[in-house]
This record gives structure tokens, sequence and C-alpha cells, in this order.
């Protein structure tokens, strides 16, 4: 068989979603570039046995896999910032949440730094698995833009960087923002300040969880006058 030309792009033909809830439950969780989305997630993955799947790390990764066709076209969208064609992030996704229910079928799922661009969105929900809700981490620009510069000292990334920052702060506004507005008028986007330092905001977080029933209360009061740990998850 030929070569996959370089330029093609996993398909993503399918006329319903190959999951729903009852196989995964999938929660967005979006906000601008050095939000703390990744900081949060880690804490949610800590507690409550999230599956955590970034975007950005799987790109990443797909970029330094030896014999990716993609390598050089992500490199080059993640340097300027800007979003890589959908359907190579959706398949990134998509194999990686396959794999996990095989064997752990309902797993709640943190898709961290997407949908970034309504594409992605409408695609995902259409033929991957809809959503539950959207956690989106609201940030001003100053905070983000000071935390990637000091992360820049010492993440390695190539986007760390003040010229690039400011092209992922551009595409966040213009591209990612409608993402979360669409979410918003169905009511699905849970809005949560990331000002605050990382333990204040992760509290809101859990009260969030718990009260959309997607988590319970760690510790629920019992008839014995003590707190006993509940079942998580
Ligand atoms: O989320 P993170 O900051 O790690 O993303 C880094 C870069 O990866 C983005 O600036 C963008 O170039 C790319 N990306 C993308 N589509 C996504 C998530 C990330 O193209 N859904
Ligand atoms: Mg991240």
């Amino acid at each position: 068989m030929a070569p996959t030309p370089a330029t093609e792009l996993p398909s993503l033909d399918r006329e319903s979603p190959l999951l729903g809830h009852d196989d995964a439950t999938i929660i967005f969780v979006l906000g601008g570039p050095g939000a703390g989305k990744g900081t949060q997630c880690a804490r949610m993955v800590e507690e409550y046995g999230f599956k955590h799947l970034s975007a950005g790390d799987l790109l990443r990764e797909e970029q330094d896999r030896e014999g990716s066709q993609y390598g050089d076209m992500i490199k080059q969208y993640i340097k300027d910032g800007e979003i890589v064609p959908m359907e190579v992030t959706i398949k990134l996704i998509e194999n990686k949440i396959v794999d996990v229910i095989k064997t752990d079928k309902g797993a709640k799922f943190l898709i961290d730094g997407f949908p970034r661009k309504m594409d992605q969105a409408l695609k995902f929900e259409e033929v991957v698995c809809p959503s539950v809700f959207t956690l989106f981490f609201d940030c001003p620009e100053d905070t983000m833009q000071e935390r990637l510069l000091n992360r820049g000292k010492t993440s390695g990334r190539a986007d760390d960087n003040a010229e690039s920052i400011k092209k992922r702060f551009k595409t966040f506004v213009e591209t990612s923002m409608p993402v979360v507005d669409y979410f918003e008028k169905q009511g699905k986007v849970v809005k949560i300040s990331a000002v605050p330092p990382p333990e204040e905001v992760y509290e809101e977080v859990k009260r969030q969880l718990v009260e959309r029933g997607v988590v319970q209360d760690k510790f629920e009061w019992v008839e014995q006058g003590e707190y006993k740990q509940a079942a998580t998850g």
C-alpha cells in the first residue's frame, strides 16, 4: 500500500456519536492559556479519579512521536498559537477515550483545552460523544501573562514566550471564546474565577462538581455523629 500522504487528515465521517453518556462522562475544561486548567485538573484526578486528557499535551506527544506525519504541522501551529486542524486533535482524544473505556466503561473524563474552536466543538459532539458541561476558568489576561512567563522559565515549551503568548491570547478571544458562548447559551457552562490561589479555586470546583452530581461529597454525615469517608467518584 502506498504511504499516506502527509497532508491526509483522519476521516471523521460518521452519522452519529460513537459513544453516549453511559460509555463516558465528558467534561470540557476551558480557559485562556495560563488560567490554571492543568493545575485544577490534576487535583480532580487525584481526588476523584477523573481521566485527564489535555489536548495540548496530546498534540505535543504526537508532534514528538517518531514517524508521525503530523509532527511538523503541529509544531508550526503551536508556535503560532493557532488551532491545529480538528481532525488530528479529535482523533487523538477519541483514541484515548476508546482505550480507557475498554476496561473502565463509564469513566469520567476531563478534556482539557478542548474544544478551542467551534468546528471542534460541533464535530466532537456529533461523532464522538456529547459533553455534560464545560468548566470555564475565567481569568484576566495580565494574570495569565504573568503565570505563563513564569512557567516559561522552566516549562521548556516553545510557546511560553512573549511573542507566542500574544498570539495565543488573540486566538483565545477570537476563536475559543465563541465556544464558551455557544455552550453558555445551552446552559452548559460552569464558570469559575481562576484569579484566587489554586486551593481556593479548587474548593469552588469541588462545590460545583458535587452540586451537579458528578462526584459525591467526600465526607458525609453519619448518624453516629462522625464523618466517614464516602465513596468518591
Ligand atoms: O492547551 P495548551 O496551552 O497546552 O495548548 C497549546 C497549543 O496547542 C495551542 O496554543 C494550540 O496551538 C494547540 N491546541 C490546538 N487545539 C486544541 C488545544 C491545543 O490546536 N484543542
Ligand atoms: Mg495545559
